[in-house]
């Protein structure tokens, strides 16, 4: 299985990743460019380069329709915990130890602010 955590191992041993990501650390958009594009894509829309090699494919984040029906609670359960701690592929990995709540809260920002440009709607 893809080892999430050795990928970005070997991406903070990249000199020039390593500058981006002192620079931009807990950013949201630093966050997502670091974390989150090799599988969703830099546009969240589900084409990141390791996405090909996944069993269930990342969702596409840039799907308005769908981001909006989802609180943003959920979507910070499931960066933080995983998609398997709410029923979904264990693909989509844990963050915790990685990302600190207000990292995780401010790629959920980012999700909403530029990737989906949407707000969730009950
Ligand atoms: C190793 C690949 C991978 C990485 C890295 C990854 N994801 Fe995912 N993500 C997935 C997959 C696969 C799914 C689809 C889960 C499913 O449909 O069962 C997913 C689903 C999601 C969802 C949708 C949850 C839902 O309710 O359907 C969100 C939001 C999400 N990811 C955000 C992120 C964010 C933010 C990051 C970076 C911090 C990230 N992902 C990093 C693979 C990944």
């Amino acid at each position: 299985m893809f080892d999430a955590r050795q990928a970005y191992a070997d991406q903070q041993s990249d000199p020039t990743a390593a500058a981006a990501w002192s620079a931009g650390n807990t950013s949201g958009a630093g966050t997502f460019m670091s974390y989150c594009v090799s599988c969703h894509g830099d546009l969240g829309n589900g084409d990141g380069v390791l996405s090909e090699s996944l069993d269930v494919q990342p969702r596409v984040l840039s799907d308005a329709g769908f981001l909006s029906s989802k609180p943003d609670e959920h979507l910070f359960t499931v960066i933080k915990k995983g998609g398997a701690s709410v029923g979904l592929t264990e693909n989509m990995t844990p963050f915790e130890g990685l990302l600190s709540d207000e990292e995780i809260t401010n790629v959920v920002a980012y999700l909403r602010e530029e990737i989906c440009r949407c707000e969730y709607k009950e």
